[in-house]
């Protein structure tokens, strides 16, 4: 018997947001209810990033800090997951001893039975991968959904880039991608059960089928999910060397699919992008946004950029900045570059002075932010379908949702309406407001 409650903490992307419902599902299976604070839970789990430097800390911290609860007489079994998990296994089991189970990024199933033997045998159980081919997509416990209304479906697990900077293929194992008709299958089963969006998950969605020779590719399989009746689908993350005319051609053509990319671009200097492998130029991901947008004229683009990468001069880091200003992004998620042992970029000569980079970083950001500004300012007085979440967390006045090109709406709840009959409904809304990260409207 593990308890009764379980309180998890989740940290990083969203195939870490996919995994922490597939273990609610796994431990709501083993009897235990979720609590909302750590101090009141039996079972504590961390997913971990270890993506960036700051990441990492922050779990080390955190994971630390609950000693107090040890020395307080409570016993919680405390189980450290994700990619720190995988990175560190029994080291990081030696350097926080209160920790009861370490578990890889493969191996949820066996958390059940990790936790239950640290709980007989009062010692420290860990359980990592060797070998990331082993992946299966193995029936587990159905997941326990934030939303009722949203899935995540992974299609593919681990990364075969290995992009200059990132840890990732080192942590999650290289590519594996999960057969179509599986796929499907799995897509079925979550409209039956009220699934009105779907977000298709691996770290290079792009490239699904590559190692399934002769198999569909990407546009299919997301062509063979919309065919299932979802109302909404997205995916992440794309690879803009792998963003094939075919796709394109499918998120036009399928009402279904969310007028949305996220296609990260790293930097805007050819020199960088080689050093950081990403196998594109400027000019590539420039004519692979020409002709995103010749296809889907209102698509909302995001992406990713790291400034302060090993040896970025002041020249090439203003080459990020014009391209910022050439695309016109409508939100850019921008990381200061941060050395992860064992990646090729650690070993680089020249790495930049955090002063310098945070400099970069603040410009960029304010530029984003002017970027964002004016993209939303454009959907003043439209009209958007948006899907409901939930209330705002600033202000429970506020229903949160979003539109068909992923942007966050604020809404007020018409007098007398019950919020909880908005949650997962898709309402037409007027936007009256535009900031640079939501939007502000009031229902048709
Ligand atoms: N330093 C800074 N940012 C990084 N990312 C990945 N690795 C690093 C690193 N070592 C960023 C990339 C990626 C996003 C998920 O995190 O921009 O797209
Ligand atoms: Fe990391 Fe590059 Fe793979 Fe993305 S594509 S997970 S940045 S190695």
């Amino acid at each position: 018997m593990l308890g009764r409650s379980y309180h998890i903490k989740t940290f990083g992307c969203q195939m870490n947001k996919y995994d922490s419902e597939r273990i609610a599902g796994l431990l709501e299976d083993a009897g235990l209810r979720a609590v909302d604070a750590p101090d009141d839970a039996d079972v504590i789990v961390f997913l971990t990033c270890c993506v960036r430097e700051g990441a990492d800390e922050r779990l080390y911290g955190q994971v630390a800090s609950l000693k107090r609860l040890k020395t307080a007489g409570k016993t919680p079994l405390i189980a450290v997951g994700g990619c720190i998990g995988q990175r560190d296994g029994e080291d990081l089991q030696k350097r926080i001893p209160h920790i009861d189970v370490v578990f890889g990024t493969h191996n949820l199933n066996e958390l059940v039975s990790l936790l239950q033997r640290a709980a007989a045998s009062k010692t420290p159980q860990v359980s990592r991968w060797e070998d990331s081919s082993a992946a299966d997509f193995e029936r587990l416990a159905p997941e326990l959904r934030e939303h009722p209304f949203h899935a995540w479906l992974p299609i593919s697990v681990g990364c075969n880039n290995f992009c200059s900077y990132c840890i990732v293929p080192y942590v999650r194992g290289r590519e594996v991608s999960r057969p179509l008709d599986e796929i499907v299958e799995a897509a079925r089963e979550l409209v039956a059960d009220g699934v009105r969006e779907i977000t298709l998950l691996g770290q290079n969605v792009n490239s699904y089928g590559r190692d399934r020779y002769g198999e569909p590719r990407f546009a299919e399989a997301l062509e063979a999910v919309a065919a299932c009746g979802v109302s909404r689908l997205g995916f992440a993350t794309s690879h803009p060397k792998d963003l094939s005319d075919a796709t394109i051609a499918v998120m036009a053509a399928t009402p279904a699919v969310l007028r949305y990319l996220h296609l990260p671009v790293q930097h805007g200097n050819d020199e960088v992008l080689a050093a950081m492998r990403r196998v594109y130029t400027r000019a590539q991901y420039l004519e692979r946004v020409g002709a995103l947008r010749a296809a889907i004229p209102d698509i909302t683009l995001s992406t990713d950029i790291i400034v302060g990468f090993p040896g970025e001069t002041e020249a090439q880091f203003e080459d990020t900045l014009d391209l910022v200003r050439q695309v016109g992004f409508d939100q850019a998620f921008t990381f200061i570059y941060s050395p992860r042992e064992g990646t090729r970029a650690a070993a680089l000569p020249d790495q930049i002075p955090h002063e310098l980079a945070l400099e970069r970083f603040e410009r960029l950001a304010a530029l984003v932010q002017t970027s964002a500004t004016e993209r939303n300012a454009a959907l003043q007085g439209s009209t958007q379908s948006v899907l409901f979440e939930g209330p705002s967390k600033r202000d429970p006045a506020l229903m949160t949702g979003r539109t068909r090109g992923y942007k966050l709406v604020h809404v007020p709840v018409p007098a007398g309406a019950d919020q909880s009959a908005l949650r997962g409904k898709e309402l037409l809304v007027r936007i009256t407001g535009t900031q640079a990260f939501y939007l502000q409207g009031t229902l048709e």
